[in-house]
């Protein structure tokens, strides 16, 4: 189903106060398994599958797995499959894609400009992610407002023009604390790297631990400026 803009905010403005287990609810009906938890196994994405697979079993729930991830969260898939009873979606990079891609740039170009950090991401994580949407209406995502200067102004509900697929926030307006309340009551299995000053973990080459006081994403492609600090997934 195609949505006009005046169509997604009249559903923001319906669901403005609803809480996020009432939006999953609501959204996993409508979309079945047209609809899935895009998880990097944060903190955010823990708690969204937790509590898509308390409303239903059969809630898929997918991960971009690039090939570069740190063994913690590789150990937390498995954690996080044998916990719920699930098989987690793997999409991997295509073979010849990424072959052709080291080959041109090397195996760790993404320091040496923003080209080839991009270069590193569409292979690795956009066109994964443009294949895990043919099977898709609709994705789920752990974005919160409080994430970054590039996340202040995205909405609960968002429709993807490009892509055609409708994007679920549900814990946009969360805080950092709210998160961890959630995964702390509810035994939510965490990534171990949380406990060693990691708050943000994407892939290994990437990310590094933060000084105390830093913002949560200064870890994530350190090098370059705040507000190139994305990886295009959530780019419009
Ligand atoms: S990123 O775009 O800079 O990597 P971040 O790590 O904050 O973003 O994640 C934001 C949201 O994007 C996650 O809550 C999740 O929904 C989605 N996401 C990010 N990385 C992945 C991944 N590897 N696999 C699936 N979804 C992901
Ligand atoms: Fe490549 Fe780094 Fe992007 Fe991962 S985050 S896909 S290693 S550039």
């Amino acid at each position: 189903m195609k949505y006009t803009k005046e169509h997604i905010q009249s559903l923001n403005e319906q669901f403005a106060n609803a809480s996020p287990e009432e939006l999953l609810q609501h959204f996993l009906g409508v979309y079945n398994d047209r609809i899935a938890v895009s998880s990097s196994l944060s903190i955010e994405d823990q708690t969204l599958t937790d509590m898509a697979l308390k409303i239903s079993k059969k809630a898929r729930v997918f991960t971009l797995d690039t090939g570069r991830l740190f063994p913690e969260t590789y150990q937390l898939i498995d954690k996080t499959n044998l916990r719920y009873d699930i098989k987690m979606e793997v999409f991997c990079p295509q073979t010849e894609a990424l072959q052709n891609f080291v080959q041109t740039y090397g195996i760790n170009p993404f320091y040496e400009s923003l080209e080839k950090r991009h270069a590193c991401c569409q292979v690795r994580k956009l066109e994964p992610l443009f294949r895990a949407f043919k099977t898709l209406d609709a994705w789920i995502c752990g974005l919160r407002k409080s994430q970054s200067v590039t996340r202040t102004n995205m909405q609960k509900i968002e429709w993807d023009e490009n892509h055609q697929i409708l994007k679920i926030n549900p814990l946009i307006d969360w805080t950092e604390e709210q998160t961890w309340a959630y995964i702390k009551a509810n035994h939510v299995p965490y990534n171990k790297l949380h406990d060693k000053n990691y708050p943000s973990i994407g892939c290994e080459p990437c990310t590094r631990a933060v000084q105390p006081g830093e913002d949560i994403r200064s870890g994530r492609w350190w090098w370059e400026a705040p507000k190139h600090r994305e990886c295009g997934l959530h780019s419009k």
